[in-house]
């Protein structure tokens, strides 16, 4: 309702500048800004460059919000879950083993928040930040971040960065520049999107283990011990195995009779929340990841020029968090539950920085005179 009530207030000023130019969109009374395309509505607040809402049709043409997030937006900054919803975390995402690297001879130590590790730099990381609109148009929105030197600890130099989503016909794309003009500094950056292409809305079903997920790419995993933390070693995917989605497609809970699906992403988590590194040699505009729902015949296509990607099931969710009041079905409670979700992160390979016999140093270490670029794009249909 108040959107359709900020959409008429833009028309209406637009209407009264006949001839003059456009006034620029503003943020609605949630603090939520709207970009429209054919085919695909998509709104973001400030608050760590999220993406609240994304709407696309499904098989019966119907609008339906197939992110996670919350009604209130508010709520986002006092959510002491902070799952990252659709957010941009950094400016070192996912984890670093035993908060430790080392940098041109020099060792330094990040904040552990995640067990013996760091997890997306600590707890002053990029989603936790109110970003800066710095462009907005009808179709796009500009968010932008100045990231002073060891804010989060053990990160030195300054940082800025600026994340551009923008809409056109049922595509959603996004792109990150970065740069870091002191110091060399680890910069790996992600777009950390939860799906649930139902939308709550299967009466039969809230978890993710129907959606279809295809990854022809995705050949090998990185490794993780118990703390979800690569180990090293990068193994090849045999088909049929439990981290095989690139032979065919698999539904996501094709493994779940087999007996490593229970702590396959770590002590106490079934399922998945690991990474997988994408062929070599591949043409990086092709699709590198599909996935669907044959409930609401939803399917989403992701182009990215990332060569890895990390797919967390949502084993954490605790029942207890409710979805949007855009989701669901009219009566029923609006309870999440364990597995409700997934989440699809386009970035490097996880812990590089600790790695260098996998050779990602060129592509974790950002420094003076270095331009630091991410892009990805999500293309919507039906199956
Ligand atoms: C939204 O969340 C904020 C922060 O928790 C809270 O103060 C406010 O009361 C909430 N608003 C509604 C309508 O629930
Ligand atoms: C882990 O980090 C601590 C400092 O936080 C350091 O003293 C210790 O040597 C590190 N251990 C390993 C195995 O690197
Ligand atoms: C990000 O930082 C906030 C606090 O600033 C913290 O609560 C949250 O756990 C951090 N997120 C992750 C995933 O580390
Ligand atoms: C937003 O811009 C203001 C003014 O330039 C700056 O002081 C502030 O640090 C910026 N915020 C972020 C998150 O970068
Ligand atoms: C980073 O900040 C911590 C305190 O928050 C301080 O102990 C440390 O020396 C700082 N590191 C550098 C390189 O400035
Ligand atoms: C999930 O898929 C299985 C086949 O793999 C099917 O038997 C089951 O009915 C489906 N459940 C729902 C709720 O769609
Ligand atoms: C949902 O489907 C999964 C996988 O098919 C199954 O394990 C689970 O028990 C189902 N949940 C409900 C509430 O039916």
């Amino acid at each position: 309702m108040k959107y359709t009530g900020a959409l008429l207030a833009i028309a209406a000023s637009a209407a009264a500048h006949p001839g003059g130019h456009k006034p620029k969109p503003q943020a609605d009374a949630d603090g939520k800004y709207t970009l429209t395309a054919p085919g695909i509505k998509a709104q973001f607040i400030p608050y760590a460059a999220t993406l609240t809402n994304l709407f696309v049709k499904d098989k019966n043409g119907v609008e339906t919000d197939i992110v996670l997030g919350y009604d209130n937006t508010s709520y986002y900054a006092v959510d002491p879950g902070h799952p990252v919803y659709n957010a941009i975390p950094g400016r070192y995402v996912n984890r670093i083993g035993n908060g430790t690297y080392t940098l041109d001879g020099v060792t330094y130590h990040t904040e552990k928040n995640d067990g013996p590790n760091t997890l997306h730099s600590g707890t002053n990381n990029w989603s936790y930040r109110v970003w800066n609109v710095t462009d907005v148009s009808d179709t796009s929105i500009t968010f932008s971040i100045k990231d002073p030197s060891n804010s989060s600890l053990g990160m030195i130099g300054d940082v800025e960065a600026s994340v551009t989503y923008s809409v056109s016909k049922n595509k959603w794309s996004i792109v990150i520049d970065a740069k870091s003009p002191q110091k060399r500094t680890p910069l790996m950056l992600t777009q950390h999107t939860y799906f649930q292409l139902d939308a709550f809305k299967n009466p039969a079903n809230r978890t993710i283990w129907n959606h279809t997920l295809y990854a022809p790419e995705a050949k090998r995993v990185l490794k993780a011990d118990q703390n979800a933390l690569p180990t090293g070693e990068i193994a090849k995917v045999p088909k049929k195995d439990i981290d095989d989605f690139w032979s065919k497609p698999h539904q996501l809970g094709f493994a779940s009779g087999n007996s490593n699906f229970e702590n396959h992403c770590g002590g106490g988590c079934h399922g998945y929340n690991g990474a997988w590194a994408f062929n070599d040699k591949r043409n990086k505009k092709d699709v590198a990841l599909t996935l669907s729902s044959a409930f609401s015949g939803i399917k989403a296509e992701l182009t990215t020029d990332q060569d890895a990607v990390v797919l967390y099931t949502c084993n954490w969710n605790d029942g207890k968090t409710e979805f949007k009041s855009t989701q669901g079905i009219v009566g029923q409670d609006k309870f999440i539950p364990r597995d409700g979700c997934i989440a699809i992160e386009a970035q490097d390979y996880v812990d590089g920085i600790n790695h260098p016999e996998w050779g990602r140093l060129d592509e974790q270490i950002t420094g003076p005179g270095d331009k630091y670029h991410w892009a990805s794009s999500w293309e919507f249909g039906t199956i």
